[in-house]
């Protein structure tokens, strides 16, 4: 497999001195991104940071960011708000919903705290229920779109789920999942924080109602940009919650219109905008070196050699029985050996990991520019310590 781009290490510098896996956690920062990012700052003192040019500037290259994301993820810029994080995006769509004591919320048994979060503050705050379903088994065996079909009930108001499961790496066939809930008018609430950057997405395409999403992931862009798609006949049925001066449309003297007619309503006030330059920037880079579904291909390759190799260990088992459909790998660990003690010998010689608490595993995140090389390194530790634990 040849490396997709020849000089990755002078667009990453980060990535020159150690072996990265965490993509999923927090992408690498390219170069020009964090360039921009210091750019930015500077330019503002510049020309002054609160003066007419400056604004308008800010302005453009706000709706730049919008609109590059929107073509990345093949929805109108009109359907995406900004936000600050996954949860953020999690957090206007549940709270906007017009809620009755009793309605019932479906998560499943894979979703991140920071949902699991959010559902538990409305149990509290507006009488509403909520369960989880057994869709970690379905790695192995079964079908998750009937798990969800057997546990919704005649009072579930919304679905919650990841698109790429952030702990197995399974990806959920949304498409089929759309298309029974919407049978039975359930919205879907997408949690995309995997998903958004390592698969190919057509958000309008697949018929998404709400996907949340984040820039520091997948995207590599700076911690602290995230976005929110909302489907254009779902924009009458979310309130907004927390609005601000950039949630309404202006008449030409300045006086307040209503909400924004576009997904803008749901963006509230200053922003760290020199942040959404280095994610655009970013963006630009990702597509430079090929299109999402050429770069999805490559991480599946990458993450489908490093998941055979894992076959061969005596102390390691990998999760799924079928190579990846996406860039995350997850195995076990069994006695001696410990999740833990594994991550973090391996962090001691700069090849980093993450443990993951439920199922208790190691995840592995490969991205499109990591090499094989960087798998055949972590191969080989995973073999010292694999043998070592024998001695
Ligand atoms: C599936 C999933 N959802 C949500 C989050 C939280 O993301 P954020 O910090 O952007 O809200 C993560 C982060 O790891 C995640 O993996």
């Amino acid at each position: 497999m040849a490396p997709l781009f020849p000089d990755r290490d002078a667009v990453f510098p980060g990535l020159k001195d150690k072996v990265y896996f965490n993509y999923g956690g927090q992408g690498m920062l390219p170069r020009p991104a964090a360039e921009a990012i210091a750019q930015t700052y500077q330019r503002l003192e510049d020309l002054g940071p609160f003066t007419l040019t400056s604004n308008r500037w800010v302005n453009e290259q706000t709706e730049q960011l919008r609109q590059t994301w929107a073509e990345e993820l093949g929805i109108s810029p009109q359907t995406l708000a900004l936000t600050d994080s996954v949860t953020t995006g999690c957090n206007i769509v549940l709270w906007g919903l017009d809620w009755r004591p009793g309605d019932h919320l479906l998560l499943t048994d894979c979703e991140h705290p920071g949902v699991i979060a959010i559902a538990e503050a409305l149990a509290q705050r507006r009488g509403v229920t909520y369960s989880t379903c057994p869709i970690q088994a379905t790695l192995t065996e079964g079908d998750p779109v009937q798990v969800l079909r057997d546990h919704i009930t005649p009072q579930t108001r919304i679905l919650v789920l990841s698109h790429l499961l952030w702990n197995t790496g399974q990806v959920l066939p949304l498409p089929e999942i759309l298309d029974f809930a919407h049978r039975l008018q359930i919205p879907v609430l997408v949690d995309g924080a995997q998903s958004a950057g390592s698969l190919p997405l057509n958000l309008t395409e697949l018929g998404a109602d709400y996907y949340a999403f984040t820039g520091h992931k997948w995207f590599c862009g700076p911690s602290g940009v995230g976005g929110l798609y909302i489907a254009p006949e779902r924009l009458g049925e979310l309130l907004p919650t927390y609005v601000g001066w950039r949630s309404i449309d202006y008449d030409s003297r300045g006086g307040m219109t209503g909400w924004t007619g576009d997904a803008r309503r749901y963006e509230v006030a200053t922003s760290p905008y020199p942040l959404f330059i280095g994610l655009e920037r970013a963006l630009q880079i990702h597509r430079q070196f090929g299109s999402a579904q050429s770069r999805w291909e490559r991480l599946t390759q990458l993450s489908a050699y490093l998941w055979k190799e894992l076959q061969s260990f005596k102390h390691l088992r990998r999760l799924s029985s079928r190579p990846p459909q996406a860039g995350i790998v997850s195995f076990q660990t069994t006695a001696p050996l410990t999740s833990k003690k594994l991550v973090k010998t391996l962090d001691e010689r700069r090849i980093y990991l993450r443990t993951i608490g439920d199922p208790d595993c190691v995840r592995v995140c490969c991205h499109y520019f990591s090499t094989e090389a960087e798998i055949d390194s972590l191969l080989t530790a995973l073999a010292s310590l694999d043998s070592g634990a024998d001695a």
